[in-house]
């Protein structure tokens, strides 16, 4: 098994998380079971208060600063907790920002991409930064639990949907956590559940972007029977949309009707999850990921499958497509809230056409990227990021 840094660093202890409600518990990954030393001594390692040659430059080898550097990013990792509601554990990241109107931001993940697929984003988000035309700071405080039943949440009940889940992650934000309002970012499975979020808990939740709907994706045919022109990005979105619909619905109808066969084939098989996670994670992003803008590369994929495994849920993780049978819902409706909405279409990801996404919610932006797939938070980080700032400074302008 490799385990990158990355990886020993999501694994580390947290310090210095806080938080104000006795309910939660600062969470310690406890994977590293064949590592037990490792987090101490990280943690006491020794280096030289100051480089032997100070000038010496980078043909000498590393530098001082960025060992210590790296060690402290290893033994901090991410502020992580659980906490207990109703029957479920929920576990998350909490990284909070130094500014203390910092907006509360959840995100929500899908499968296979779990809370890994957010790395890239959530410390720069915590971070304040300055609107160049209107010279308005925004900075975040960041709240990323695991979906019941992925890697460190405990597994629902058998009969849970995206309703209960909803439910749970509202009671996270605002009773546990102390957040009256936020704002939240959804995507594959999360973009489901925040959708739900966004209609049942108007006066929470404050807005919301999405890269994901539940509601079916118009066919070409749609389309073009709605007299709808699209662009040259949206009709590669949209190519992409038709073959998954029509190639890659394999994996989708297995992890609906029999989650227990591929559950328990793969479940003590590290190379088989690879194999058909990793096979979901290459597909549905980018082509050209593993360049930049894009993190995604072999790293992220065996971290990604590292927590599966290692945390034993590869088969809860797939039955959240058995727990929910009706994903996309036929009907565009528009829900009872004011809350504003935004939409971020990347190039390799399911296309929603701006006029379908207006008729559900209160539309502010359709941001389309040229670069990016189905896991924009590794796919296209700054992207993302920039989506979600313009919808912060919309919430601390009007909140
Ligand atoms: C918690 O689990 C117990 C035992 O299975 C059950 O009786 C109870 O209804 C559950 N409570 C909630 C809030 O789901
Ligand atoms: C934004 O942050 C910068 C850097 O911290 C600070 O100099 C500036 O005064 C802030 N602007 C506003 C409008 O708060
Ligand atoms: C789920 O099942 C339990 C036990 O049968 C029941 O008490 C509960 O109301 C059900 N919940 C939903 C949302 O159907
Ligand atoms: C699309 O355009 C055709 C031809 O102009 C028109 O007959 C039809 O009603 C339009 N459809 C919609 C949904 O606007
Ligand atoms: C993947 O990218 C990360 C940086 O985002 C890098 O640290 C890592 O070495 C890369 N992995 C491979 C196999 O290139
Ligand atoms: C929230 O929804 C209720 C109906 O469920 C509605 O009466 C109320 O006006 C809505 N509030 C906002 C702020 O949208």
């Amino acid at each position: 098994m490799v385990l990158s840094a990355l990886f020993l660093a999501f694994l580390s202890t947290p310090i210095g998380g806080s938080s104000t409600r006795s309910t939660v518990q600062p969470f310690k990954v406890d994977l590293a079971s064949g590592f037990p030393h490792l987090q101490t001594l990280v943690k006491n390692t020794n280096l030289p208060t100051e480089p032997l040659y100070s000038d010496a430059g980078p043909d000498f080898g590393l530098d001082l600063a960025t060992l210590r550097e790296w060690q402290t990013q290893w033994v901090n990792g991410f502020a992580q907790f659980t906490t207990t509601i109703g029957n479920q554990t929920v576990h998350f990241i909490h990284e909070k920002s130094q500014d203390k109107d910092a907006v509360p931001l959840l995100l929500l993940h899908g499968w296979p991409g779990t809370v890994a697929e957010f790395l890239p984003i959530i410390k720069p988000l915590t971070q304040s930064w300055t609107d160049p035309t209107t010279g308005k700071n925004i900075s975040f405080n960041m709240v990323v639990p695991s979906i019941p039943g992925f890697l460190f949440s405990s597994s629902p009940p058998q009969n849970w949907t995206n309703v209960e889940i909803a439910g749970l992650f509202n009671t996270l934000m605002t009773d546990v956590l102390g957040y009256s309002k936020y704002a939240l970012h959804g995507t594959d499975w999360g973009g489901a559940i925040g959708y739900n979020m966004y209609e049942s808990f108007n006066t929470t939740v404050r807005a919301a972007n999405f890269a994901l709907l539940p509601f079916v994706p118009p066919s070409p045919q749609d389309i073009a029977s709605d007299n709808i022109t699209i662009s040259a990005l949206e009709s590669v979105a949209l190519q992409h949309t038709v073959n998954w619909r029509t190639e890659d619905q394999g994996y989708f109808q297995e992890q609906t009707f029999k989650p227990n066969d591929i559950g328990l084939a793969l479940y003590d098989n590290p190379v088989g999850q690879l194999a058909w996670i990793g096979s979901g994670l290459v597909r549905w992003s980018d082509p050209r990921a593993g360049t930049a803008p894009s993190t995604l590369n072999s790293t992220t994929i065996l971290n990604i499958v590292s927590l599966f495994y290692l945390s034993g849920t590869f088969q809860s993780g797939v039955w959240q497509y058995a727990h929910n049978p009706n994903l996309f819902r036929t009907e565009y409706t528009k829900p009872v809230t004011d809350a504003p909405m935004w939409f971020s279409l990347f190039e390799y990801d399911i296309f929603w056409p701006q006029e379908y996404v207006a008729k559900v919610g209160n539309l502010i932006a359709y941001r389309e990227h040229d670069f990016g797939g189905h896991f924009a938070g590794v796919d296209n980080p700054p992207a993302l990021i920039e989506d979600l700032r313009e919808m912060g400074l919309y919430f601390a302008a009007n909140e």
